[in-house]
């Protein structure tokens, strides 16, 4: 069995909707793949809060006195549940280039823009001061530079007169629920074949 671990550090959209996309199109039986643990950051994470059936686990960041040791104490949660993949799903920490390296290759991230556009914070702010028609959003393999890393989907939507960057944000995010689980099940089906 492939495991899955999504790592989260807010509201978990993005993660419920993979793991309830595992349930519905059947990975365990078609792809030999399941989501095995959901890890926070965060103890306060909403994400935690929703009963979706997959064991959580939380690794406190303010529990660390380095980003290593914070990464190290991550790694070892994470690689116990032997995962073929490590999915960022909303997962708001800035990862150490040896975290990075362990995963290399299995590692993936969505970011809220049209990469290599507006990397980093406040994405959707950015792109309404930009003027952009459009905007979106990009899964990307995880480098040790920051929403870098070969792209592997991206959704477009369009700006539209009056939004704010929370319309926007929502219109966004509506598409990464189905560009994420997408990727998921793609990267899942090329490891069979
Ligand atoms: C999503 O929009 C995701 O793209 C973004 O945080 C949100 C998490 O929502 N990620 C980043 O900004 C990473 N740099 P969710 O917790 O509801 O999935």
């Amino acid at each position: 069995m492939k495991n899955i671990v999504i790592l989260i550090s807010g509201a978990g959209s993005n993660m419920a909707t993979i793991i309830q996309a595992a349930q519905r199109e059947h990975w365990r039986e078609r792809l030999g793949a399941r989501v095995a643990a959901v890890i926070s950051n965060r103890v306060d994470a909403r994400g935690l809060t929703q009963e979706l059936g997959v064991p959580t686990q939380v690794v406190d960041h303010k529990a660390f006195a380095t980003r290593e040791a914070f990464d190290a104490a991550l790694q070892q949660t994470i690689d116990a549940y032997q995962p073929s993949l490590v999915v960022l799903a909303g997962f708001m920490r800035i990862l150490t280039p040896g975290f990075v390296q362990h995963y290399e290759g299995r590692l993936i991230n969505i970011h809220p823009s049209l990469l290599p556009a507006f990397t980093g914070l406040n994405t959707h702010q950015r792109a309404l001061d930009a003027g952009c028609k459009v905007a979106g959003a990009s899964v990307h393999r995880v480098t040790s530079e920051l929403d870098h890393g070969e792209i592997l989907a991206q959704a477009v939507v369009p700006v539209v007169a009056g939004d704010t960057a929370d319309t926007l944000a929502a219109r966004v995010l509506s598409q990464e629920h189905i560009i994420y689980a997408q990727v998921i099940a793609r990267l899942l089906q090329d490891e069979m074949r």
